[in-house]
């Protein structure tokens, strides 16, 4: 990435959909946030901008290098007191709102998975285009790695991983190529023996070790476990009228918001052990978006992470 005069290491992530995000968290000046993914803090560096003079956002990580990283730069919104970070994973941030008297709060952002510091640093180990450790967690402080993952379980919980978090049909056949060829340690090694198991590429669009090195990063983070037990706090989170954000990569994240939002968003719940069917109740929030935001054709060149995002936005009642 070029440096440019606000990043002179170019060393920025560029925030997909930061205008939609904006909008939707109807961000105004003196409002307080929560970005539960701050990542290179390109959102809170806007959010920090749109809110100013006082307004403030808590920044959440599981990853202590980029809360590293966005304490270098942005140096003055803390002094100012207007941006407060915590090494964490977002399945804390009720309880790291009340340690930083941080709630109730008038909008939340969440932009999941991995931010582009991580995918392009080898000693992370999430990418198969570089090879290194086989680590893949977000907090490597804490927690299994990747390879210690794939060497300790056995082949049919290995195949059950790849085949639901990675939607990969020949799960069965990369889980026992895996167990035949441990230790594994690098993800150059694993690509290539994915690669190798299920028969090269043949023309596929994408790398054949794509899915199950998605598979493996959700399986090792956690990742709908710690989505499904945020979402609930969130909303407990914000003032009434306050918007909660949330960019998905994938199918299997963006069904959790979007199932999530439309049961939050009834005023009925069906109950079969009732003689009327179910209940009335009060809606919790209102979905603002009936179907997710996405990328424009400009951004999309721009920015090819944007290509699979998924942006739904919600309103607290
Ligand atoms: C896509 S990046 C966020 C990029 C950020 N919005 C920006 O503009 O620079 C996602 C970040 O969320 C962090 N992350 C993912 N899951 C997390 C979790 N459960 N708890 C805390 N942080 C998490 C990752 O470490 C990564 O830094």
């Amino acid at each position: 990435m070029l440096p440019t005069p606000a990043d002179p290491q170019g060393a920025s992530h560029t925030p997909v959909l930061l205008a939609e995000c904006l909008e939707g968290l109807a961000v105004y000046p003196g409002g307080r946030y929560i970005d539960g993914t701050l990542g290179g803090g390109g959102h809170t560096e806007a959010i920090l901008q749109r809110s100013a003079p006082d307004g403030k956002v808590l920044g959440l990580d599981a990853d202590p290098a980029a809360i590293r990283r966005v304490e270098e730069r942005l140096r003055a919104e803390i002094a100012q007191g207007r941006l407060l970070l915590a090494h964490t994973a977002f399945e804390r941030m009720a309880a790291v709102a009340e340690q930083h008297a941080f709630a109730p709060v008038d909008g939340i952002l969440l932009d999941l998975g991995l931010s582009s510091f991580q995918l392009e640093t080898p000693e992370r180990g999430f990418a198969f285009t570089h090879d290194g450790p086989l680590d893949m967690r977000f907090d490597p402080t804490r927690g299994e790695s990747a390879a210690d993952l794939l060497n300790r379980r056995d082949a049919d919980e290995i195949a059950d991983l790849i085949y639901r978090y990675g939607e990969e049909r020949m799960s069965r056949r990369i889980a026992r190529a895996i167990v035949e060829n441990r230790p594994i340690v690098t993800t150059g090694q694993l690509a290539a023996l994915v690669e190798r198991a299920v028969g090269g590429r043949k023309g596929q669009r994408i790398h054949p070790a794509t899915r199950t090195f998605q598979a493996l990063r959700i399986a090792v983070n956690d990742e709908l476990g710690q989505l499904e037990r945020v979402l609930a706090q969130a909303l407990d989170l914000l003032l009434p009228g306050g918007r909660l954000a949330v960019i998905s990569f994938h199918s299997l994240e963006d069904r959790i918001v979007k199932v999530w939002m439309r049961e939050e968003g009834k005023d009925y719940v069906p109950d079969p052990t009732s003689i009327y069917g179910g209940q009335e109740r009060e809606p919790r929030l209102t979905v603002l978006t009936k179907r997710p935001l996405v990328a424009s054709d400009e951004e999309s060149a721009r920015n090819p992470r944007s290509r699979s995002a998924k942006l739904r936005i919600a309103e607290k009642k």
